[in-house]
C-alpha cells in the first residue's frame, strides 16, 4: 500500500545552510546548541526547546520565526511592529523543510515583548475574535488564554517562547488541555518552555539545549521534573540546606 505523505509537521527539520558564510566564534553561531544543530527535526504535534538560561532557546525560536516571516516581537505574519535592532542574523542561514500543507493558522509568541503586541492589537483594533475588544483590559495570563482558547484556530503552526510566563499552575493546566485540542485539530507548536507541567505533554519531543549542543530528552529525565519533584517532596530540608548554605558564602 501506497503510504500517505502527512500534512503535519508543517515544519518538518531546521538546519543550518551547509554553504552559510558565518563565524562560529561569534553571536549567535558560538551557541554550542546554534553551533551543533545538525538535523534538528521536529515532531508533528509538539517539540519543546528546554535548557538552562542562556542556551540559546529563544535565539533559535526568533530565527525561525523570523525566517517565517514573523516579526521578531511576535503576533500574527500580518502585524509588522518595530523593535527588530537586536534579532541576529540566523534566520537568514537557516534551511527550513517544510510541509507541502501550508498550515492556516499561525503565531508567535514571546512572552518578553507581549505587551508590544498587545498594544498594537489595540491600537490598530482587531474585530476578528481575540475575544476581547481590548487585551489591555485583561491580565497578561488573561490575555494568552484569550488567545489560545479564541484567537488560536487550529490547523495552525504555533511558536510559543516561555507561555507560562503569565499562567499559575492551573491556567498552565487549562493551556495543556488547550494545546491538546489544537494539535487535535491539525495544529503544530514549538514551545521554548520551562514549566515542568507544560513538559508532561505526552505527544512530543523535548530537546535539550546544553553547554555539547542539543540532544532530544524524556521528560522524567529533564532537570524541570527532576528539581521540581526532589523540591516540592523534600521542601523543608532542601531550604534548609540552601538557606544554609547562603548564610555560610
Ligand atoms: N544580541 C545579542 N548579542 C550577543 N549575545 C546575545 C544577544 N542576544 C542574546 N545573546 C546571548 O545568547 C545566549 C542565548 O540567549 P537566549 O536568549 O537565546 O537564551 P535562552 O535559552 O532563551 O535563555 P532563557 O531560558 O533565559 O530565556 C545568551 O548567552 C545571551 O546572553
Ligand atoms: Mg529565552
Amino acid at each position: 500500500m501506497a503510504r500517505m505523505l502527512a500534512a503535519k509537521p508543517y515544519l518538518q527539520s531546521a538546519c543550518i545552510r551547509p554553504d552559510a558564510q558565518v563565524d562560529y566564534d561569534a553571536y549567535p553561531y558560538n551557541i554550542p546548541a546554534v553551533k551543533e544543530l545538525g538535523l534538528l527535526e521536529f515532531h508533528a504535534d509538539v517539540t519543546f526547546l528546554v535548557g538552562e538560561n542562556g542556551t540559546g532557546k529563544s535565539t533559535l525560536l526568533e530565527a525561525i520565526a523570523v525566517a517565517l516571516d514573523y516579526s521578531p516581537q511576535g503576533g500574527t505574519r500580518d502585524f509588522k511592529v518595530g523593535g527588530a535592532e537586536s534579532v541576529s542574523n540566523l534566520h537568514e542561514n537557516l534551511r527550513l523543510a517544510r510541509s507541502f500543507r501550508k498550515p492556516r493558522d499561525g503565531y508567535f509568541l514571546r512572552a518578553e515583548s507581549f505587551f508590544n503586541v498587545a498594544t498594537f492589537i489595540d491600537e490598530i483594533g482587531d474585530p476578528t475574535g481575540y475575544g476581547a475588544t481590548s487585551l489591555h483590559g485583561l491580565s497578561h495570563g488573561e490575555v494568552f488564554m484569550a488567545l489560545l482558547n479564541n484567537r488560536f484556530r487550529g490547523k495552525g503552526l504555533y511558536l510559543l517562547d516561555e507561555p507560562e510566563a503569565a499562567l499559575s499552575p492551573n491556567r498552565q493546566l487549562a493551556a495543556l488541555a488547550a494545546i491538546h485540542r489544537l494539535v487535535e485539530d491539525k495544529s503544530q507548536f514549538i514551545i521554548a518552555t520551562h514549566s515542568p507541567i507544560l513538559l508532561s505533554y505526552p505527544h512530543a519531543k523535548i530537546m535539550l539545549f546544553d553547554g555539547t549542543g542539543l540532544s532530544e530528552v524524556a521528560f522524567e529525565d529533564t532537570e524541570h521534573f527532576a528539581v521540581t519533584r526532589d523540591f516540592l517532596n523534600h521542601y523543608p530540608k532542601r531550604l534548609e540546606q540552601l538557606l544554609t548554605d547562603a548564610e555560610n558564602d
